[in-house]
């Protein structure tokens, strides 16, 4: 039977009202907020009137003012290779995210019902009150977690007080956490027999072409000794229920299992998406009690001694950066919608796998991994026993790891974006004699709880791990950094595998270009920026081309993740020692602003099989330099091109294998500089003209630019747009030197949100509707209201020509 769905499929993503025995709603406003202890905000009688209204998701700490002080760490950081300690300045982002909150809000339940809340995350240290009694306390910030608070509801529909209290420790993390309830809050309404949160696990057995098996297994609380019955529908990518099975089972065993064939199965990948839903109807005694839908995909994996990573039979390698969960000038405070527009910005790049370092992600971001078609490796842990920082992880480590990794995979092991679990980044327990026990005590978590995925765990102590059997008693090894060790670990391990856990770490400021264009490690100039002539890296780490090249030379590498796609609050590498402004990363593909810098045509032209790259650095604005050697490097896909200054060619450069840099790169180190345009024609491998591309040296800074990454938005009250701002000169040229503040005035149907520029000494805050550009670019963040109409957006700037632009919300 097959019929179309797409009714309970809407219903299941809680796009209709959801079902009668089952609600789930967002606790997102009508929040109170304050900063601070508080006594007694716990009680129902507390009045918090005078407390700050908000909306969840809320990150209270990055409304700034960014402040040296704020923030300051006298550590040594062992895996910088450091020996002593120095005096740390803006290492979490300068950012006031130390020291407690409080939020309030109320919610409804009607008699008889069972409400659970789940929190997506809490930073940190949540204590979760209902009517006044503490219903759950959870110490890890990154992770999601849920407390059934039926016994504590009011009876009588009577709304129901939850309170939150929430601390950040100083010393607590190695880059910006984010503060508060910086993640969705739920709430969940069922009956009191019911699927528990995360009650399901769906993994595909066998799959081909042909036909894939599909094993369903339901856990059903509340029905005491009753016979219970569960229907679940298959349903396909294209809404069409392929297939569907009955079952009769009692509560009290592990769980209700049905299989399934499907036959010709849309196979999940990067390329090609495709998403199905188990909708189970759960009865008892005849009675419909709940509705539970669980998403997945049908795909394999391997891991192949030798031979390295396939899905579905096809092998590949991981093209895949590292980021952490901030989102720059939104802080820590997730939102969809950004997300999207970050993981286009990757697509584009041709990246295909994300690596959430080093905690648990915000859901949103793997269930757009899931849509959007992007490999993840999960990781939940910067450090174990042992410290990092001295008030991290650590002091739960023995009483919560097993918690915060049960809660981990049962949340994810339904996406079929999640390819491989991490147990943890860089600790320091990995040289420790008894490290290899707490790797295979957390390895076996991840087994127990889900059998179908391997483990890895990045590595950086090479000669430890090689020595005490860390490295070979995991499924994959990873190897962050070290890139010269990789042969040798190979050698020395028994997987016959190496994943680049973590690699690169290249440091560059978007339009900062340092001359000469040479190689630098942790390089400090006085305008503490890095060049992005991507030459530049830091003690530890590489430049591109370097990874690059060992994925192309060996079977038995299985890829990589960059560090990072994205610049992050925290960790000023390499201007981190008492180098204050600094505050914000270097090591990104894309700036803060998500803006591209020249390193992400980089890996574009590498990484994206589907369309061409053909990027010129650097710009040509070098008053100073006429007559002076500026060198020209072009990131393409194509194999050879020819430089013209002024239309005088200096010749034709062809990619090589007789060095690592002509390998990836072209570069033209003899290019003089004069006033004009530099242009780049590209050729095919049969020597014809294919492309070309074009920079010049503009004139006076004239006019200001708007580019939205769309221009309609939905009346959700959250959905954003990205624009980039650019100062231009008459002809359009972008003023690559231009540093002008600008200021912007937002009306109508949404509201200026945010605004960055990627200039990581800047002290902008990053809610005021002004900001400084940034090498002549900037971006504007603006948010939807909740109704129809047109948002008007103006930004000035002494001087020049105001940019306009029209979005429409509907
Ligand atoms: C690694 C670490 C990352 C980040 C990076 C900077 O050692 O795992 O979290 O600190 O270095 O290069």
């Amino acid at each position: 039977m097959k019929y179309r769905y797409v009714v309970i499929i809407l219903a299941c993503f809680n796009l209709l009202f959801g079902y009668a025995q089952r609600v789930e709603s967002l606790l997102e406003n009508n929040w109170k907020f304050v900063k601070g202890e508080v006594s007694g905000a716990q009680s129902v009688t507390f009045d918090d009137t005078d407390w700050e209204s908000v909306t969840v998701p809320h990150d209270w700490a990055i409304y700034g003012p960014f402040d040296r002080n704020n923030d300051l760490q006298n550590v040594t950081i062992v895996q910088n290779l450091e020996k002593k300690a120095s005096l740390k300045t803006g290492r979490t982002g300068g950012l006031p995210y130390i020291g407690i909150g409080w939020y309030r809000t109320s919610f409804n339940v009607p008699d008889g019902k069972r409400a659970t809340l789940v929190f997506d995350g809490a930073m940190s240290e949540a204590r979760i009150y209902v009517n006044g009694a503490e219903v759950c306390f959870w110490p890890y910030g990154y992770n999601s977690f849920f407390c059934d608070v039926t016994e504590f509801l009011h009876t009588d529909g009577k709304k129901n007080t939850l309170a939150v209290r929430l601390e950040n420790k100083p010393q607590s993390s190695r880059w910006y956490p984010g503060a508060g309830l910086y993640r969705n809050v739920h709430l969940l309404i069922t009956e009191e027999i019911h699927v528990p949160v995360w009650g399901t696990q769906i993994t595909t057995p066998h799959v081909n072409d042909d036909f894939a098996s599909v094993c369903l297994h339901t856990k059903v609380e509340g029905a005491e000794q009753k016979e219970l019955t569960v229907v679940t529908d298959i349903i396909s990518p294209d809404s069409v229920v392929v297939t569907s099975k009955m079952t009769k089972g009692y509560h009290n065993e592990r769980s209700l299992v049905q299989n399934f064939i499907v036959e010709n199965p849309y196979l999940w990948s990067p390329e090609s998406p495709k998403l199905y839903v188990a909708v189970s109807k759960i009865y008892c005694e005849g009675k419909h009690v709940d509705t539970y839908c669980t998403r997945f995909g049908i795909r394999s994996i391997e891991y192949i001694a030798e031979k390295g990573f396939y899905l579905n039979g096809q092998h590949r390698k991981f093209q895949g950066v590292c980021n952490h969960h901030d989102l720059g000038p939104l802080g820590a405070a997730v939102n969809k919608s950004a997300l999207r527009y970050q993981l286009s910005l990757l697509k584009d790049m041709g990246c295909d796998a994300i690596r959430t370092s080093h905690n648990m992600p915000a859901p949103e971001l793997v269930e757009l991994c899931d849509e959007m078609g992007f490999m993840m490796m999960i990781e939940p842990f910067d450090e174990w026993d042992i410290a990092k920082c001295e008030n991290g992880y650590h002091r739960y480590f023995n009483e919560w790891a097993e918690k915060d990794m049960v809660n981990m995979l049962r949340h994810y092991r339904n996406n079929p974006s999640v390819v491989m679990w991490s147990i943890g980044n860089e600790v320091p327990t990995q040289c420790s004699p008894e490290g290899y026990k707490v790797a295979k005590f957390l390895q076996d978590i991840c087994h127990r709880e889900d059998p179908t995925r391997p483990v890895t765990c990045g590595m950086d102590q090479v000669d430890c791990v090689l020595k005490n059997g860390f490295a070979a008693m995991l499924d994959i090894p990873g190897i962050n950094y070290r890139t010269s060790r990789y042969k040798e670990a190979y050698e020395k391990l028994p997987q016959g595998l190496i994943l680049g856990s973590e690699t690169a770490s290249t440091v560059s400021s978007r339009g900062v270009y340092k001359l000469p264009a040479v190689e630098n490690f942790s390089k400090l100039y006085s305008d503490h920026q890095c060049s992005s002539y991507d030459l530049e890296a830091c003690t530890w780490s590489n430049i591109p081309d370097v990874d690059f090249a060992l994925a192309d030379d060996y079977p038995w590498t299985i890829g990589q993740f960059v560090w990072t796609g994205f610049d992050y609050l925290g960790e000023p590498s390499p201007y981190d020692k008492d180098s204050w402004p600094n505050h914000s990363s270097m090591f990104g593909i894309i700036d803060l602003a998500s803006i591209p810098k020249d390193r992400y045509y980089l890996y574009r032209s590498v990484w994206n099989k589907e369309e061409h790259t053909l990027h010129v650095l650097p710009h040509w604005n070098w008053k100073g330099y006429e007559g002076k050697n500026v060198p020209v490097f072009v990131y393409t896909s194509y194999p050879s091109a020819e430089l013209f200054i002024n239309g005088k060619s200096f010749g034709r450069k062809e990619k090589s294998q007789s060095s690592l840099k002509e390998r990836y790169r072209l570069t033209w180190y003899n290019a003089i500089y004069e006033p004009g345009e530099v242009k780049v024609v590209a050729y095919d491998e049969e020597g014809n003209i294919v492309d070309e591309k074009t920079v010049r040296t503009s004139g006076q800074s004239h006019h200001i630019e708007l580019v939205p990454s769309r221009t309609v938005l939905s009346a959700d009250g959250k959905d954003l747009v990205y624009i980039t701002l650019r100062i231009v000169d008459e002809q359009g040229n972008l003023c690559p030197l231009d540093n002008s503040l600008v200021t912007f005035d937002v009306k109508g149907a949404g509201k200026f949100r945010a605004s960055a520029n990627g200039d990581p000494t800047c002290l902008d805050a990053f809610h005021l509707p002004k900001m400084h550009v940034f090498n002549g670019m900037l971006t504007l963040i603006i948010q939807s209201g909740y109704k129809s109409g047109v948002i008007e957006v103006v930004a000035r700037s002494k001087g020049l020509k105001s940019g306009k632009l029209d979005l429409l919300v509907k």
